[in-house]
């Protein structure tokens, strides 16, 4: 597993932990809210275009994950484009259909 680096900022609405490998190959973005810290969001997942495909994607999903798992969080969520491969990537990691976000996008949840 890579290292990653965090940092934390107090947003208005609650607060935010944005991670990055150590190297710079990939960032995302875990908040919450204050008035509900049991659900955690992740936004942002990006791995570094010269190093697609090689598992950083899956090393940072665990990693963010690994954060709202330590918190206590219940479940996480996040949206996603409609068919798309990331979308079935999601489901393989055990993120399921939770509402529309919009026209093109999905909101899913994983219980944790
Ligand atoms: C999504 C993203 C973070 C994945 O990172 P990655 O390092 O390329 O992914 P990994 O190599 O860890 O692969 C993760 C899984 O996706 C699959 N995958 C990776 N690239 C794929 C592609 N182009 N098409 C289909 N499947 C793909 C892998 O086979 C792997 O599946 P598995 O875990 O079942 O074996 C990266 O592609 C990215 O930054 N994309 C642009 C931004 C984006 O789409 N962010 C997510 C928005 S919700």
């Amino acid at each position: 597993m890579s290292d990653f680096i965090l940092h934390e900022r107090d947003e208005d609405f609650g607060n935010s932990i944005i991670i990055m490998e150590k190297t710079g190959k990939s960032y995302g973005r875990i908040y919450w809210y204050t008035d509900n810290e049991l659900v955690c969001y992740l936004a942002g997942l990006s791995v570094d275009k010269n190093f697609l495909g090689k598992g950083f994607g899956n090393q940072l999903l665990k990693k963010l994950e690994s954060i709202a798992i330590e918190r206590k969080a219940l479940t996480i969520h996040l949206w996603v484009k409609k068919n798309s491969w990331q979308y079935k990537w999601y489901n393989r990691n055990g993120y399921v259909y939770f509402g529309e976000f919009d026209s093109e996008h999905d909101w899913l949840i994983k219980q944790i």
